[in-house]
């Protein structure tokens, strides 16, 4: 069954890139999803950090102290290789322009610097012998390369950064294990990719614009950025990543995308769109913003998450029906929910009592109903198109609490009409009406809004603003206030 998934999407992409013109793309475009264990390289840096400063340190000049740093990394390699790092080996930065410049690195075994590769003419980079490159490996802007090698490297330490290579159809890594980042762009013909051994070590990934049809093995606990959009055939997506800690971004992959982090626990930011499935069913808090936008999926199911500390938006997912956000009780930011057109009762929010910025909820549901909500901060806009629609929930809040909502501003529409309040921080009205809503270029009726506040709690409704009845055309409006 995964077998010939498997081929099946690698017929796919063979057959597309016979559409589009390629004739290179040799096999399994998928990452490597088992990793085999292979001797660490301990010698080599382990951040970006590490990297930058000893390329700062090393390319800050070539005299004594730029020695005194190799000598330390000497020293380090010694207790494993006991092979001095020659001084042409950790010249900092190296800027190669063809075959020739590269080759003479052949004698390097381990770069200390960063291996910077521009208006590269030949249609195969092949770095030999080279087994880690302290600082990043760039290759940028090389119009006629085919295929990159990296036979016998194991570690960059900074940066693998890809960028604007149109003819490239393949990367070849076998022994690669641990990268500072991957940093992938504008590689459109880009399908296949072996990373026999695995990648242990990494902190960041962002891949974009390539042929690539799956994503997995980077089975690695803890991610900064995993970022994967405009892949166009990219129809899985998997890790076992637990947490994320600036951002996870997911957009405008293949139509069919499945999508699956049944380890993830918590992310910083999280922005999916365009997506078909989706498995995120231990993320426990969100410290910033979660996004779910256009996307493909009938049911979400967020059983866990119990904190959004950003803004929470679900917005145009136009077959999502069956909703469970079971735990969630506070979310720092705004709530939308919006545009999502199956959507007929906003009902799955039972647990969350307070919402720190605004509330806005679109589209074709018959009730909104928030057993335990408390407190929005800021304004609420509430639309729906079904004249059954309970407005009163909102602009009169409940008999005991007063209306929930603070920010000064309370619109609700129901079918037709439009009931609007805007009222100070003591809860005192300031200016109240229903509207009739007509067609776009007809006018409306704007009502008269008294009377029923009186049956408001006091503290709320201090006072009310009778506006006298009028017929206006609905563009003019703004004028009146
Ligand atoms: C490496 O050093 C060069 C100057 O020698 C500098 O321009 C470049 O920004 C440095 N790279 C990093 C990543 O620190
Ligand atoms: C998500 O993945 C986990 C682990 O594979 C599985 O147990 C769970 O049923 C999946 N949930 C959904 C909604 O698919
Ligand atoms: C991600 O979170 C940070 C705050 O941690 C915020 O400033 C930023 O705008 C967020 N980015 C997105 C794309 O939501
Ligand atoms: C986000 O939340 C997780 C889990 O509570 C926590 O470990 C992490 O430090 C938080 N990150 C930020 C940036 O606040
Ligand atoms: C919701 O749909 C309406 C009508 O198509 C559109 O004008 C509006 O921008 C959409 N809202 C969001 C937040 O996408």
């Amino acid at each position: 069954m995964k077998l010939s998934t498997i081929l099946n999407a690698i017929l796919i992409t063979q057959a597309t890139a016979a559409l589009i013109g390629s004739n290179v793309i040799k096999n399994n475009a998928r990452f490597p999803s088992a990793p085999i264990e292979i001797a660490n390289l301990k010698n080599a840096k382990t951040s970006d950090e590490d990297s930058h400063s000893s390329n700062n340190t090393d390319s800050s000049d070539s005299s004594e102290s730029s020695n005194e740093e190799s000598k330390s990394e000497q020293e380090e390699q010694e207790e494993q290789a006991s092979v001095p790092i020659p001084i042409q080996c950790s010249r900092g930065d190296y800027e190669i322009k063809n075959v020739a410049e590269l080759e003479k690195l052949y004698e390097c075994d381990d770069i200390i610097g960063s291996i910077h590769i521009t208006n590269f003419l030949g249609p195969t980079i092949d770095t030999g012998s080279i087994k880690s490159i302290s600082g990043d490996l760039t290759v940028t802007n090389a119009a006629n390369l085919v295929r990159i090698n990296v036979p016998n490297l194991a570690v960059i330490g900074g940066s693998f950064s890809l960028r604007e290579l149109t003819s490239l159809t393949a990367v070849h890594a076998p022994h690669l294990n641990h990268v500072g980042s991957i940093d992938w762009k504008v590689l459109p013909i880009l399908s296949t990719v072996s990373f026999e051994t695995g990648i242990k070590k990494i902190t960041s990934i962002t891949i974009s614009d390539t042929s690539l049809i799956g994503f997995s093995g980077f089975d690695v606990d803890v991610l900064k950025v995993l970022n994967l959009n405009n892949n166009r055939f990219l129809d899985s997506i998997n890790s076992n990543v637990k947490g994320i800690q600036e951002k996870l971004a997911i957009s405008a992959n293949a139509k069919g995308v499945t999508v699956n982090f049944p380890e993830l626990e918590y992310a910083n930011n999280i922005t999916i769109r365009d997506v078909s499935s989706l498995n995120l069913s231990r993320v426990e808090k969100v410290n910033a913003s979660m996004e779910l936008i256009s996307n493909q999926f009938q049911s979400l199911k967020l059983p866990k998450l119990r904190n959004v500390g950003g803004t929470l938006s679900l917005i145009g997912n136009a077959n999502l029906k069956d909703v469970e956000f079971n735990n969630i009780d506070e979310v720092g930011g705004g709530l939308m929910v919006v545009n999502n057109s199956n959507i007929d009762n906003i009902n799955f929010f039972p647990k969350l009592t307070s919402i720190g910025g605004a509330i806005e909820l679109i589209g074709q549901m018959k009730e909104a109903s928030f057993s335990k909500l408390r407190l929005v901060k800021g304004s609420a806009k509430i639309s729906s198109v079904y004249d059954s629609f309970d407005c009163s929930k909102w602009t009169r809040g409940n008999e005991e609490t007063g209306s929930i909502v603070r920010g000064g501003k309370i619109s609700c529409i129901n079918g037709k009409k439009k009931h609007d309040l805007d009222y100070n921080e003591n809860g005192e009205i300031l200016d109240e009406s229903i509207t009739i809503i007509e067609d776009e270029n007809k006018n409306s009726n704007k009502l008269k809004a008294g009377g029923s506040t009186s049956d408001a709690p006091a503290q709320f409704f201090l006072s009310t603003t009778v506006l006298v009845g009028m017929i206006v055309a609905s563009a003019l409006q703004l004028l009146f206030f």
